[in-house]
């Protein structure tokens, strides 16, 4: 856990805003854009929020700044990620009608050293924080329309629980959103989170792989064929209470997303030695009874859909896999939302 709290008493210009946002893991992915200018997904996906992996993010806009100024874990970040996040904020901006800079500083509250990723829960809770300190008041989905400028998995993580990422077919992406699933018969779900290695930074970005794999996999167009079908029997299962079926599509809907990235050329590889010995473990322990099913995603680590019963003797087994360093076991989480507001130019307490 991050013990960095690098958030400061506001100094005028709009209120400090803090928000919260869990991370959210997809069962069926998202893989490959139909525009990449306006970041919208050729196909749907659906996830679900995990309550172990949660980002705050503070926002404060300031007519004294020059540029928008970002920190995470207390450090100044890249100015790649700056200027990414900058160009976003000039959303914020433009539907405002503010001209000021703002302040920002995003705490992890993710195991140190996982790599886990957190470029969906990152943009959620800014998009959450940034638009209330702008003094906007938008509905859910214009929240997540937003945010997916930001990154297409951040649109998700708005929301608790399942939640389905529509593609949409609107050019200019007014109908390309995130919602919450509703119906699922499937409480008491865990998702295991096998961390593999010591978190060494991913080899691609996730931005950079899907392009990738779009413009040279062979097995692209037959990926993009599967999500939908995938969609509909996830769907079927989550409403129908049918944790085997879900898990049965989610396994297949991961390996079939990494089997396009693998053909891609050249190749997109994110899978360790450690990540296939925990793909075949949790094949044995389900051949043994077990419920469970893995997902991978742009990383080696290895997370594991199963039922609360089953977590703590499954994250015992998994542990043992050489080269995974910890398992994580992670609830359902909740959707984002702002935790502080600071009045003008009063000090805020540190959360
Ligand atoms: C493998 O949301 O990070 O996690 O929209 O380019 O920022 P951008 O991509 P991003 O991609 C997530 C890819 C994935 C699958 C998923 O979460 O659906």
């Amino acid at each position: 856990m991050s013990t960095t709290t690098p958030f400061i008493g506001s100094r005028g210009g709009s209120p400090g805003v803090t928000a919260r946002s869990c991370a959210n893991i997809a069962l069926v992915k998202y893989w490959g854009k139909r525009d990449a200018a306006r970041n919208l997904p050729a196909a749907g996906s659906l996830s679900l929020t995990l309550d172990a992996l949660v980002t705050e993010t503070w926002v404060e806009f300031d007519p004294g700044l020059v540029r928008d100024e970002l920190t995470l874990d207390g450090a100044a970040v890249s100015e790649e990620v700056r200027v990414k996040t900058s160009r976003w904020m000039e959303l914020v901006r433009a539907r405002a009608g503010l001209a000021q800079f703002a302040r920002i500083a995003s705490v992890n509250h993710f195991p140190t050293a996982s790599g886990l990723a957190s470029s969906a829960s990152g943009f959620a809770a800014l998009a959450v924080a940034a638009t209330r300190a702008a003094g906007l008041s938008l509905s859910a989905r214009e929240l997540s329309i937003l945010a997916r400028q930001g990154s297409g998995s951040a649109a998700r993580s708005l929301f608790g629980g399942f939640v389905r990422m529509h593609a949409g077919t609107a050019a200019d992406g007014s109908d390309c959103f995130a919602e919450p699933l509703a119906g699922s018969q499937l409480p008491d779900l865990r998702m295991l989170i096998a961390v593999v290695g010591a978190g060494a930074v991913k080899e691609h970005s996730s931005r950079d792989a899907m392009d990738h794999t779009a413009e040279t996999s062979p097995f692209y167009p037959a990926w993009l064929a599967l999500v939908p079908r995938d969609l509909e029997a996830a769907e079927r299962a989550i409403r129908g209470g049918d944790l085997r079926a879900l898990g049965e599509v989610a396994e297949g809907n991961a390996l079939a997303m990494h089997a396009s990235a693998i053909a891609a050329r050249p190749a997109i590889m994110y899978w360790q030695p450690a990540t296939l010995a925990l793909l075949a473990r949790v094949r044995e322990l389900r051949r043994a009874g077990a419920a469970a099913w893995a997902t991978t995603d742009a990383g080696p680590h290895v997370k594991v859909l199963t039922d609360a019963g089953s977590a703590a003797t499954l994250a015992a087994e998994l542990a043992q896999v050489p080269g995974c360093s910890r398992v994580l076991v992670s609830g359902v989480g909740q959707g984002a939302t702002v935790t502080a507001t600071t009045p003008q130019g009063e000090a805020k307490a540190t959360p």
